[in-house]
């Protein structure tokens, strides 16, 4: 075994640390004794290189208000990373900090739509989009995406079109099915986005968590006309373990854009900014948290592999596999039972929370399905698992 996949064994995993610190439906928001298969935040810690570059940071005793277009070394390695590992010529000069994927993805849309503008959102996605639509007096429009969908015909998006359409909001991968979108389905989104002039909204968060032999593309990396058109946003609370940060970053090349977005940022007044060592851990995790993430990935894709085989093993349960995310969409429908009552049971009798499909969490699509979170080691899983078989024995005969 190599020094990195020891990092993801339960021995690394410090439960009561867990209990107290992890939120957002998790250890420490649930009864003792629960399994959280929920939010999509890693059991693991991060990697200790993050650590002693905050502590490095912090030994000279001096927090100073940082640059209002965020701390430079960190605007350095994301354009770097974008640049390397996506191929996306963003510049450094496109590159704003802010606190949170969330954030960005709240930010994209205040800059772009004004009251009772849409914005088309796939069905079924993380609440986060049609949440920020709407926050800003925007409509959300919902485009289908079924798991399973193979290939998608974006010009089919062709008869939501109306013309207060103004961004389509792109989740690649898609949480929650995990789908990586080809570059060909990126290509037809691209040119449909030129066809009709509207801006694309790529939330790529997920970005570094996909499963051989699926290939992630960024499609701002299409070319210099798409990436004019397009805010790339992403985070570190998927591929580093760093939700508490609060950091993430927005990408534009259009300049106009790009200082659009600043302004409406507000970090130029300091009403909003993003903390500096949150800066400062994701200047690290770029630039040095390379191996952790590869060994992450690899210890992410045998967990997809248990995940999916145990689930398909469940009489009523279908799932299919992941290409990327670490979270697995299960359709439950064959149990009779709804997304919103095995929920329930699996929390009360099998002491195992998953993310019940509700149209508040993943819109109407996501109907009839849980979801599960498989960024733990293989003992949780494993754990989980054989509670919620047992528990489910017997309920459907096939
Ligand atoms: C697609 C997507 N975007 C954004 C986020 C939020 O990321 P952050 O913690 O940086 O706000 C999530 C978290 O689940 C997500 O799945």
């Amino acid at each position: 075994m190599s020094e990195n996949a020891c990092l993801f064994n339960p021995t690394n995993i410090d439960l009561k640390v867990l209990a107290q610190r992890a939120h957002n439906l998790r250890w420490a928001e649930l009864p003792t004794g629960v399994i959280p298969l929920t939010a999509a935040d890693p059991d693991f810690p991060a990697a200790s290189v993050i650590t002693e570059a905050i502590v490095r940071y912090t030994s000279s005793n001096y927090y100073s208000y940082s640059a209002p277009k965020g701390y430079l070394p960190f605007r350095e390695a994301m354009a770097a990373y974008m640049q390397t590992r996506r191929s996306y010529s963003v510049g450094v000069e496109g590159v704003l900090p802010v606190d949170s994927a969330a954030f960005g993805i709240y930010l994209t849309c205040k800059t772009l739509l004004n009251k009772g503008d849409e914005a088309i959102v796939f069905d079924p996605v993380d609440f986060l989009f049609a949440y920020s639509v709407e926050a800003v007096g925007g409509v959300a429009v919902r485009f289908p995406i079924p798991a399973g969908t193979d290939r998608v015909d974006f010009d089919s998006m062709e008869s939501l079109l109306t013309p207060r359409t103004k961004l389509i909001c792109l989740c690649n991968p898609l949480n929650p099915t995990g789908k990586v979108f080809t570059r060909e389905e990126l290509l037809q989104l691209a040119a449909f986005a030129e066809k009709h002039n509207l801006y694309i909204l790529s939330d790529e968060i997920w970005s570094d968590i996909v499963f051989q032999p699926h290939a992630f593309t960024s499609i701002a990396s299409l070319d210099k006309t798409v990436a004019d058109r397009t805010i790339t946003v992403t985070g570190f609370s998927k591929s580093y373990g760093l939700a508490g940060m609060r950091l993430g970053a927005v990408m534009a090349t259009d300049p106009v854009l790009f200082e659009r977005l600043f302004e409406n940022s507000l970090h130029s007044t300091t009403i909003h900014g993003v903390n500096i060592l949150a800066q400062v851990a994701g200047t690290a995790a770029l630039n040095e948290a390379q191996d952790w993430l590869a060994g992450f990935i690899q210890h992410l894709q045998r967990m997809r592999d248990l995940t999916v085989s145990r689930m398909n093993a469940i009489p009523g349960f279908h799932c299919l596999s992941p290409q990327g995310c670490y979270v697995a969409l299960v359709d439950v429908r064959g149990t009779g039972l709804s997304s919103a009552d095995l929920q329930a049971r699996l929390l009360k009798e099998a002491k195992v929370a998953v993310v019940p499909g509700l149209e508040r969490w993943f819109g109407p699509a996501a109907a009839g399905t849980i979801r599960i979170s498989f960024a733990t080691t293989e003992e949780i899983l494993t754990t989980a698992f054989d509670r919620i078989e047992k528990n489910l024995a017997g309920l459907c005969a096939s």
